[in-house]
């Protein structure tokens, strides 16, 4: 089975600013995702765009919320429509006339799979956020405590434990550390800071 999207350009560049809004995004996420440990892996991945976007982008508050919306997006389809995980959301966001920035941030979360080239800063934050917050997650679940006093040489031992969420890409993990410039290290101690506040 190929995710291939087959093409590199989404949306139009006429609909540049244009969002969903807080009530359509959570509408949507709640018609097409009924598995409830996908919706909060999305929540999730939304929360560290936001606030990465807010506290190491500086964004303006309009963009902090492209950022949110392309986490919270990213896998709605895959619960209904794996065979076309990707391509549907994209198609359903285009037909919305969503900004291009933001269908882009989400047709190259995982270039491996859909053949995209993560471009922007909200593309390569969204593709390195991804594998690592559901590993990071599926960690606090077996800690007696959770998150507390998670520390960063421990996501790292399971890291490199094969067998401990196998399903998550440490090839994927390694390549979005590098190519968004940032240590891995760097990503661990943020996920670990502000992953626990979403519920
Ligand atoms: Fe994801």
């Amino acid at each position: 089975m190929s995710l291939l999207l087959g093409r590199d350009v989404f949306g139009d560049e006429k609909n540049k600013g244009n969002v969903l809004s807080k009530q359509e995004a959570e509408d949507l996420l709640n018609d097409w995702v009924k598995n409830e440990r996908l919706k909060l892996h999305m929540k999730q991945v939304a929360h560290l765009m936001k606030s990465w976007a807010q506290e190491k982008e500086n964004l303006s508050d309009a963009d902090v919320w492209q950022w949110q919306l392309a986490g919270l997006l990213h896998d709605a389809d895959w619960d209904l429509w794996p065979e076309t995980h990707c391509k549907k959301i994209i198609e359903e966001l285009e037909k919305r006339n969503v900004d291009p920035e933001v269908i882009h941030a989400i047709a190259s979360h995982g270039h491996l799979h859909f053949g995209v080239m993560p471009q922007t800063k909200m593309d390569k934050m969204l593709y390195a956020f991804d594998e690592l917050s559901g590993l990071i997650h599926a960690y606090s679940l077996m800690r007696p405590n959770g998150y507390e006093a998670m520390d960063i040489k421990g996501v790292k031992k399971r890291l490199k434990e094969k067998s401990f969420a196998a399903n998550v890409s440490r090839e994927d993990i390694n390549d979005a550390c590098e190519r968004a410039g940032i240590g891995l290290d760097e990503l661990i101690a943020f996920i670990i800071a502000h992953q626990p506040n979403v519920a």
